[in-house]
């Protein structure tokens, strides 16, 4: 018989199969009792009208199938039921036909209505095996997923170290060279050194990303937040750096990873400007409880249109002309504003810069965003060449 746990949920057993839980409002017992009533009452009426025998008859047999669907017992209780069920209308009607109030046709009724019942009883079991089969399936794959990252995450872990320790020797080997090629070679090894430290940083963040820990939220005036972040780059680039709309606003985040996340975007908004480019940060809000969104904004060489569906992709590096990246960077920052319930968008124009959009959720709670970051095609339409 099937069971029941806490909160009205059915345990029910399946054969070679584990439990199956189905969840449900108010307590089964009850339901059955009911339908038992009914049932009996259906019957009294069945023996006590005659000629009207066919309407308690059916309605017994329907009200069995809907508290079959609603309640989709194991099978040897089903089987029990249902002999009753067989039984009780099979004597109730030939009692109708001994008096003659039925035709003996109506016999014929019963095994039909129990056909019936089987034909719905297969649906329903064939149903719940394919919602417990997908169930199954949907668990191994989180569990796969969840392997997946603490792997990512131990071996981003594990290559710090052995980095860390290679570049401390490659810079104690620099030092000592004297030769051009010599020089040249270890800066290659310190390069890419470099470059596999940054590589193993950045993916710990992103394998981190989500898990349930990565974020310590506390509230963050996303102004003067913005503002300390421009101190600090203005010294680093010859640029015009300006502060744009700057609305007060304070949200649920983690500094240190808001902070990495808009870091990166920086880095690129330096690496794609070139002297005197602007490069401008804003902050809008447009009430209390809804998304804040930051905008970063350079006037820079732009994106092609048909890279902007890809750049938030791990390890896309369309950097013709620049030093190579590790293509990481705004899969971090992806990751970061998703973990936060936010998201992060591109607009950009060839020759006319890039404007990336990092919306965050307000106090009230994660925002409803499509799963994927879209890529705007979108033009900046000189929105760089205003002043704020
Ligand atoms: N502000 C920008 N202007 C122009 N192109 C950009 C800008 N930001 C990103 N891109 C393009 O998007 C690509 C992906 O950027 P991402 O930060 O993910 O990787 P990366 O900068 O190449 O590597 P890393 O950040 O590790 O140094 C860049 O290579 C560049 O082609
Ligand atoms: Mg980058």
């Amino acid at each position: 018989m099937p069971t029941t746990d806490r909160g009205g949920a059915i345990r029910l057993s399946w054969p070679g199969r584990s439990a199956i839980r189905l969840s449900w409002p108010f307590r089964p017992g009850l339901l059955d009792a009911a339908w038992a009533v009914f049932t009996a009452i259906n019957l009294v009426a069945l023996l006590a009208f005659p000629g009207w025998e066919t309407i308690p008859f059916h309605v017994i047999w329907i009200s069995f199938t809907l508290l079959y669907g609603l309640r989709i017992w194991a099978i040897g209780p089903t089987l029990g039921v249902l002999g009753v069920v067989i039984a009780a209308t099979a004597a109730g009607t030939a009692l109708a036909v001994g008096r003659g109030s039925e035709p003996a046709v109506e016999l014929t009724e019963v095994p039909l209505m129990a056909a019936m019942f089987c034909a719905t009883a297969w649906h329903a079991r064939r149903k719940l095996a394919a919602e417990h089969n997908s169930r199954v399936v949907s668990e191994e794959n989180a569990r796969v997923l969840a392997n997946q990252r603490r792997f990512l995450q131990d071996a981003s872990h594990q290559l710090r170290t052995p980095i860390t320790i290679a570049l401390g020797h490659a810079e104690l080997l620099a030092r000592g060279l004297v030769s051009q090629q010599e020089g040249h070679d270890i800066q290659v090894v310190l390069g890419e050194l470099n470059r596999l430290r940054r590589i193993a940083e950045r993916l710990l963040v992103i394998a981190a990303a989500e898990g349930p820990e990565f974020l310590h939220l506390e509230p963050i005036a996303l102004d003067s937040f913005t503002m300390e972040i421009l101190r600090r780059w203005r010294p680093t680039a010859n640029r015009r750096w300006q502060l744009g709309t700057l609305d007060k606003a304070t949200v649920p985040a983690d500094r240190e990873r808001l902070g990495l996340a808009i870091d990166a975007l920086l880095e690129n908004a330096v690496r794609h400007t070139g002297d005197g480019d602007v490069i401008r940060l804003s902050v809008v809000a447009v009430g209390y409880g809804m998304p804040v969104r930051m905008f970063i904004a350079d006037s820079g060489e732009g994106i092609p249109p048909e890279s902007l569906g890809h750049i938030f992709d791990r390890f896309r590096s369309g950097d013709s002309g620049h030093p190579r990246g590790t293509g990481l960077g705004l899969a971090l920052v992806q990751a970061v504003a998703r973990a936060h319930g936010g998201n992060v968008m591109v607009r950009s124009r060839p020759g006319q810069g890039s404007e990336f959009e990092l919306v965050l959720p307000g106090p009230r709670g994660p925002l409803a965003l499509p799963s994927a970051a879209p890529a705007e095609a979108d033009a900046i339409d000189g929105k760089l060449a205003r002043k704020p």
